[in-house]
């Protein structure tokens, strides 16, 4: 996959490369083919890059003196997080003169405040480490997502990242209080205020939040933390069908004084694919039915009643027939494995063949609409594929992912996709939804924004951008 943007930044020259590497030290670059290589690749292997040093400062300074040195020269910069991203953001051009910049090893936690609920995070940190310097305090980071052991907080910030407990916590934007920035020019921006109200003027933070390293480097970030869960309830219900899903949902935030975490759906052909390749994934219920949903509530203090409440609303619901079946995990182990299946879903993007993503959103009650006219359109425009819908039902962000026919070629099945995935893009949009739901723009998506973006949005970001960007050096032919 291409974008044909031109890129006008500068190759670096050698003079340049060594004054680099002399900022960071000796163990703070990497130039040998073998190093760069898990840095060059995206992790669904849709993007391959090129670069002539990776640079992995250790302080806000560094990466300030970096950014100073490559404006001077006008060289690009890409940063990189874990890389997990999948839209290709953190992949540089094959061009090969762009510097890729790692928050690796800024991965300190630099404060946590328990009184004032938050946490003030690097941006290497890596989200698991995060959740777990909330919990040793009794806090909760909610941010949740599979990549959660490899990605960063700056990538999450940097891609606005959703999850698992966006219904309860919103998406990553929701959980920043402050930022501190290393500006396109090189001057850092200390806006890491841990201040729940501060109405002083324009909100400089939302900016670089979901801007995919286009405007700045976030080095640091001030998080939203929260009580700790003291209880918490899983289940796992076969639907009727989709209506099915909308209906349950509010159910469930009704029955349980709105403690609905996460709501996740699972198609009977994802669980199958997962049973097949990911050894220790179980079928969680004996029912067979085209879709079900992964559901957790949780609640801050114990003694709230939540599973007797769940089985109330998930017995009620078989009653009324939304449901053919339902189990409550017994344990945490149970509940692990029942979010193994949901999770063994994504992972099979790397074992079951060749897939086009879409990441949509429409609002929720449009999901049970959007599924099955996005199916037949499949079927009509590229007989043999095989479709699956799952994902954040709760959210309205449904990733609609299409493998290959089964006896087609990989590339040929990607080279003919794009007019499947215009299609299915169209569908979301005429049903008031988004081509890009949590994933971000990125390099996927750089056509997606030029067809269904307004003039008047496509003015403003790039004013934007030419306003923080004038050099265009933040990680060119991205997002806008
Ligand atoms: P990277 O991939 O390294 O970078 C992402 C973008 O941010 C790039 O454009 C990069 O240039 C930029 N960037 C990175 N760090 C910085 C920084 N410090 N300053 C400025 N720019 C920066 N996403 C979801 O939203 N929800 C999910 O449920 C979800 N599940 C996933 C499950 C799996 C198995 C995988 C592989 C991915 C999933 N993702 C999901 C996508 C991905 O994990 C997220 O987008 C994540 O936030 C990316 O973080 P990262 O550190 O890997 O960023
Ligand atoms: C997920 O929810 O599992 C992720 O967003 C990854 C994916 O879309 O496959
Ligand atoms: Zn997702």
């Amino acid at each position: 996959m291409n974008d044909m943007k031109p890129l006008a930044h500068r190759r670096p020259n050698s003079a340049l490369l060594e004054r680099l590497k002399s900022v960071v030290g000796p163990k703070g670059w990497l130039d040998q083919p073998g190093d760069l290589a898990p840095h060059l690749a995206d992790w669904r292997r849709r993007f391959q890059g090129k670069t002539p040093l990776l640079l992995k400062p250790a302080t806000t300074a560094e990466v300030a003196e970096i950014v100073r040195l490559c404006a001077a020269a006008q060289a690009a910069i890409v940063p990189q997080g874990g890389h997990t991203g999948l839209a290709g953001g953190g992949t540089p051009h094959d061009t090969g003169d762009e510097i890729l910049l790692s928050t690796a090893r800024l991965n300190r936690v630099r404060a946590l405040d328990a009184a004032n609920y938050t946490i003030t995070v690097e941006a290497g940190c890596i989200l698991k480490q995060v959740q777990d310097a909330a919990a040793a305090a009794d806090r909760l980071f909610p941010l949740s997502l599979a990549a959660e052991g490899t990605c960063q907080i700056g990538g999450n910030l940097s891609t606005n990242a959703g999850g698992i407990a966006v219904l309860r916590y919103g998406n990553a934007r929701d959980l920043v209080l402050g930022l501190e920035v290393v500006l396109p020019d090189g001057r850092v921006w200390d806006g890491l205020r841990a201040l729940r109200k501060d109405n002083s003027g324009y909100d400089l933070k939302q900016l670089f939040i979901g801007a995919e390293g286009t405007l700045g480097i976030i080095t640091a970030a001030v998080l939203r933390l929260f009580p700790a869960p003291k209880e918490r309830v899983t289940a796992f219900a076969a639907l009727r069908d989709l209506d099915a899903a909308v209906d349950l949902q509010a159910r469930c935030r009704a029955a349980s004084g709105d403690s609905l975490v996460s709501f996740e759906l699972l198609p009977r052909a994802g669980i199958d694919l997962a049973l097949r390749h990911i050894p220790g994934v179980a079928d969680p219920l004996q029912a067979k039915r085209d879709y079900y949903v992964l559901i957790e509530l949780t609640a801050a203090a114990e003694g709230s009643d939540l599973r007797a409440r769940l089985e109330t609303a998930l017995a009620a619901a078989l009653e009324d027939g939304l449901l053919a079946d339902a189990t409550i995990a017994e344990s945490a182990e149970q509940a692990r494995k029942l979010w193994f299946v949901r999770e063994g879903i994504t992972e099979l993007q790397k074992y079951a063949g060749v897939s086009i993503k879409h990441d949509i959103s429409v609002p929720v009650a449009r999901v049970p609409a959007f599924i099955p006219r996005a199916i037949e359109l499949c079927a009509k425009m590229f007989p043999g594929t095989r479709p699956i819908a799952f994902g954040h039902v709760g959210d309205g962000n449904v990733h609609f992912n299409v493998y290959q026919p089964e006896a087609m070629d990989g590339g040929a099945f990607l080279a003919q996709g794009e007019a499947l995935s215009a299609a299915i893009h169209d569908l979301a949009m005429e049903l008031n939804g988004s081509f890009s739901a949590e994933h971000g723009i990125g390099r996927l998506r750089l056509q997606e924004m030029r067809r269904y973006k307004s003039d008047v949005e496509l003015d403003l970001m790039r004013r934007i951008k030419q306003a923080l960007d004038p050099l265009d050096l933040m990680n060119p032919g991205k997002v806008v």
